[in-house]
């Protein structure tokens, strides 16, 4: 990776910080609008196709439809929620172009399988790395094995400004074709312009991100290290699994910490009600996936009128084309996830959750008795939980879930 590109040395291989400055510069709008640089850069547009997973924020489509292309989506493997490299090579047609792949809440997607197919098809790799600051894979950080990385600065993540993103890249014609569409289509060195807009940051937020860049070094390996222990948690619970860990993932620093829950283990009992129960229990949120693109409320590309290019590309986009049965099954059913911040809990106390979730799995008769009603009609267990908290489990986890132990900075 050279120093000289937009790139954030430090998020990308978590080397030394060369020239924050630089670094601050070169961050640029949200990242929705910096992956639409990247596609136009690309210059991928009308006529061609992008995969993308189907689970996923609505971003990572809608900027292809933004820039006149069609979003193929493939569906995700069920043991990491991240795009299924299996899945993958069945979509390309003559007009795809790129793969976005997205490292999505707790696992990175298979980098290697996907480079590769990328390479024999002659696609570009842009990484969505919105989740991943400081994630690495083999030794090298997400967003950097790909032409494009980008990264999310909007308020939830990891690092934030409130809003913004930042893009990587290691090719200096690339870099100079989005710096000049970062700033009003401004000429570039060897007379590089591209016709464009304004995406810049200001240098308040960039200001903001400077100590976060900083916290995040010190901060990427405790989050992997209390990923772990909270993944080890959950095998020691009944119904539940961590998601499968590449191997070949050096760092996982997520966006929401995730799980599967396995309904049949639990007399049935919807995915839904087992959210908020251990909700309750813990008095901390755990939730769904983001909706599949083709249930998403946010996903409509019907409602712009530049989206009226012709009837055959209305049809293209129209999000119900497309099946996705492992992401509608695992945001039914199966996906647990919970914002990143319950990674600042100290390893030693991830048992609160095999202890929540066992508590659970008792109480609906998950020693093959039937189900004790304990679940009917709402989430009795955790109601159970506030009633008597200071009592056994509850009254343990009560509060403590909050505590950052961890010395997060
Ligand atoms: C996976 C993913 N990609 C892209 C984005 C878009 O990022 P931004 O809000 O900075 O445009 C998000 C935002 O939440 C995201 O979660």
């Amino acid at each position: 990776m050279r120093s000289s590109l937009i790139t954030i040395p430090v998020l990308v291989v978590y080397f030394p910080v060369r020239s924050e400055a630089r670094w601050a510069a070169h961050t640029g709008a949200r990242e929705t609008a910096l992956v639409k640089l990247t596609l136009e850069s690309l210059d991928v547009g009308f006529g061609d196709e992008v995969i993308v997973p189907g689970l996923t924020w609505q971003a990572t489509a809608s900027v292809v439809c933004d820039v006149n292309a069609v979003p193929v989506m493939v569906d995700v493997d069920p043991t990491t929620l991240c795009i299924d490299p299996s899945k993958v090579e069945a979509a390309i047609t003559p007009r795809t172009r790129a793969i976005i792949p997205v490292h999505l809440y707790h696992r990175m997607a298979d980098l290697d399988r996907l480079t590769e197919i990328a390479r024999k098809h002659s696609l570009h790799l842009v990484e969505d790395a919105a989740h991943a600051h400081g994630s690495q894979w083999d030794g090298r950080g997400a967003g950097s094995h790909g032409v494009f990385g980008s990264f999310s600065f909007q308020s939830s993540k990891t690092m934030n400004c409130a809003e913004g993103g930042a893009l990587v890249t290691s090719s200096e014609d690339l870099y100079l074709r989005v710096v000049s569409q970062r700033s009003c289509g401004r000429e570039q060195k060897n007379g590089v312009k591209v016709h464009s807009g304004n995406y810049r940051l200001t240098s308040l937020q960039a200001a903001l991100l400077r100590g976060q860049l900083a916290a995040m070094v010190e901060n990427a390996p405790v989050f992997d290290r209390n990923g772990q222990a909270l993944d080890r948690a959950v095998d020691a619970a009944p119904g539940v699994t961590s998601l499968r860990r590449n191997p070949r993932i050096t760092r996982q620093v997520g966006y929401s910490f995730c799980f599967r829950y396995e309904p049949l283990e639990y007399d049935g009992i919807a995915g839904d009600v087992f959210r908020r129960a251990l909700s309750a229990e813990l008095c901390w949120p755990f939730e769904s996936t983001y909706a599949p693109l083709n249930h998403s409320e946010l996903y409509y590309p019907h409602t712009k009128k530049r989206h009226a290019l012709s009837a055959e590309y209305l049809m293209a986009i129209t999000p119900s084309r497309w099946e996705l049965p492992a992401a509608e099954a695992l945001w039914k059913d199966h996906a647990v996830t919970s914002p990143w911040p319950i990674m600042g809990m100290a390893p030693t106390r991830a048992r609160l959750l095999t202890d929540a979730i066992a508590a659970g799995s008792r109480n609906c008769g998950h020693t093959n008795s039937r189900n004790s009603g304990v679940f009917e009609g709402g989430p009795e267990w955790g109601n159970r939980g506030r009633r008597r908290r200071g009592e056994g489990v509850q009254s343990d986890a009560h509060g403590k879930l909050l505590a950052s132990e961890a010395s997060l900075k």
